[in-house]
């Protein structure tokens, strides 16, 4: 009896416990549960628990298989990988674009793949602000319908062996503004229509040799800012469709000869602001789409002689700001006819050319490109007045730029070069180059800067021709010999205005040791 008694009071007590909790689950999901087979979820679009890690604002439709669009922001800390918060995606597997906003530093860690496997119609997952150190294996869950993966600003420092695989209508990946130290081989795994990978802003030093070997349909890689110094023949296997490479802002070095023979599209390469010291003559051989290059912004102080001859496409060409001394015709003749259409483009300000006659084909193609941009650039390179001593020295050029105790006698063998040009001229030449040299001439003490010159306000013909060198394949214009402009100047210097006189005397020490320069 009373055990009887005790068992009805025991399923008394159940009964109401269950009753109790039914109606403050009722309560607190706002009657929107939906029975599933995996047992009681939360529909993610309507998560009214304020101690959820995880809500979400759905888009088109809050329904349970209904919405389409969802950008859930992630508050707390600490969400194991198997919470049940991930499940509750399956409530809505009609989503298309998915979005992760973390407010908590350290709030989400790891791409939630729990969730992803869930969301089969899914086309683009974006998440932002996680602190994610790695992006493991199958991260996003061999998403048939997924289109891009957006993972900027992540703190991603690794990705995993098929981190990016089995990804079949994938065409965008995006990892800027992480941490990522290394692109390791098969990261990147059968996604035949991945077509743009971009990795701006990340620490990338390495790039392992065949890193890119499965991603043959890539059209577009940028590592744009990243911490590159080597790069062989090898980093960009597989790459054979590959229209834009962007290399720029990494600290290259040395370019070695066919580091992009297997880039057989490439069409535009972009090198801007690395530190390129040396290029192989045959760096750029199999580029035979390339139609734009840019190198500005490095050290080069000299171009092999060979390197445009296997990009014969080329239509633009950037070498601003580099060290060149000398570009002949020969160098750039490969490509000289490209540079002549109204399109096309060639920009070479701010190097250390020499003035001589070297550079004289940039009269002609002035004269004959229908580009503005070429035009307007050649207008404005300029070129160093050389000391005529240098001349017959032209090998050890770099040398001579690079040496600081020459730059007084730059500056007056200019002044002199100059009143040499101005007997050759009529008056107004001649007041256009005082002009020149009175605006140059604010070089009080200490500055370093040189006496340069416009390289198309000479008159073409006028422009001396290095003697040991004289490597143009044009009949000679006008070669002049350097020995004979030495007497000339001195001659020059005798007779000199009161103008000359004024820029001259402030370097009457340097103008000394000069002359005794002459007479031994
Ligand atoms: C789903 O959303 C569409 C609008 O996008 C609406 O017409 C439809 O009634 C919704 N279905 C359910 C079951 O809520
Ligand atoms: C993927 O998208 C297509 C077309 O939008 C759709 O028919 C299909 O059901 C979606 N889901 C999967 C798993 O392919
Ligand atoms: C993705 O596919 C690979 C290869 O078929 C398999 O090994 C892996 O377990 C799958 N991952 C997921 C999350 O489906
Ligand atoms: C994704 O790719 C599969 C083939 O792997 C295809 O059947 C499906 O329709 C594609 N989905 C979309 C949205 O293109
Ligand atoms: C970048 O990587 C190098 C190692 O290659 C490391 O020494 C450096 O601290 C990293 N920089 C940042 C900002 O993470
Ligand atoms: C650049 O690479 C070439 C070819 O590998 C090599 O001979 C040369 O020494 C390298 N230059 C520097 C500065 O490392
Ligand atoms: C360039 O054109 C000007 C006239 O337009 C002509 O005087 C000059 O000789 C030309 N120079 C060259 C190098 O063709
Ligand atoms: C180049 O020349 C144009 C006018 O021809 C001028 O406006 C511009 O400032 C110059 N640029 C440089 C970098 O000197
Ligand atoms: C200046 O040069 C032009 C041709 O370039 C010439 O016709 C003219 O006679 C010259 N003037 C003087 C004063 O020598």
């Amino acid at each position: 009896m009373e055990r009887r008694i005790a068992g009805i009071i025991y399923i008394l007590i159940t009964f109401a416990l269950v009753n109790e909790m039914s109606i403050n689950v009722q309560a607190k999901d706002n009657k929107r549960r939906t029975k599933e087979k995996g047992g009681f979820q939360k529909n993610i679009c309507d998560v009214s628990d304020r101690e959820s890690k995880v809500h979400c604002y759905c888009e088109t439709s809050r329904e349970p298989k209904n919405a389409t669009k969802a950008e859930c922001w992630v508050f707390n800390g600490g969400i194991p990988r198997n919470d049940l918060i991930w499940q509750s995606f399956a409530s809505q597997p009609t989503l298309k674009t998915l979005s992760f906003n973390v407010r908590v530093d350290g709030a989400l860690s790891y791409v939630p793949t729990e969730a992803l496997q869930y969301l089969k119609n899914l086309k683009s997952i974006n998440i932002k602000y996680g602190t994610i150190p790695e992006i493991q294996s199958y991260a996003f869950a061999n998403l048939t319908n997924l289109t891009e993966a957006l993972l900027s600003q992540n703190e991603i420092e690794s990705l995993r062996q098929y981190a990016f695989a089995h990804l079949p209508n994938i065409t965008l990946i995006n990892l800027d503004e992480n941490m990522i130290v290394e692109i390791g081989t098969d990261v990147f795994y059968n996604m035949p229509k991945l077509h743009k990978l971009t990795f701006t802003k990340n620490n990338i030093s390495s790039i392992k040799d065949g890193a890119f070997q499965h991603t043959f349909n890539l059209l577009e890689l940028d590592l744009n800012k990243n911490n590159i110094f080597h790069l062989n023949r090898r980093t960009f296997d597989g790459l054979a469709n590959l229209r834009k490479l962007d290399l720029r802002r990494n600290r290259i070095y040395n370019l070695t000869e066919f580091t992009f023979a297997e880039l057989w599209n490439l069409q535009e390469l972009l090198l801007g602001k690395n530190d390129l010291k040396y290029i192989s003559e045959r760096a750029f051989d199999g580029l035979s789409q390339l139609e734009k290059l840019s190198l500005d912004d490095n050290k080069l102080a000299a171009l092999p002689s060979g390197l445009f001859a296997g990009v014969r496409g080329l239509t633009s060409l950037d070498l601003r700001s580099n060290e060149l001394h000398a570009l002949t015709l020969d160098d750039i003749k490969p490509i000289l006819d490209n540079l002549k259409p109204q399109n096309s483009n060639l920009q070479l300000e701010d190097n250390n050319f020499v003035c001589d006659c070297r550079l004289e084909w940039m009269h002609s193609l002035r004269n004959e490109t229908r580009s503005q941009n070429t035009k307007t650039s050649l207008n404005n390179v300029t070129c160093k007045m050389d000391p005529p001593i240098v001349s017959s020295a032209y090998n050890k050029m770099s040398d001579v730029i690079e040496n600081k105790i020459d730059y007084n006698q730059e500056i007056l063998h200019a002044g002199i070069t100059i009143e040499t040009l101005n007997d050759k001229m009529n008056v107004t030449e001649k007041k256009i180059l005082k002009d020149d040299l009175n605006d140059e001439n604010d070089i009080d003490a200490p500055s370093k800067k040189a006496v340069k010159r416009n390289v198309l306000k000479i008159p073409p013909g006028t422009l001396p021709c290095p003697r040991d060198n004289p490597k143009t394949t044009e009949p000679p214009q006008l070669i002049i010999d350097p020995v004979v402009p030495i007497q000339n100047e001195m001659k020059t210097f005798r007779l000199r205005d009161s103008n000359a006189a004024n820029i001259h005397c402030r370097y009457k020490l340097v103008l000394l040791s000069c002359f005794a320069f002459f007479f031994t």
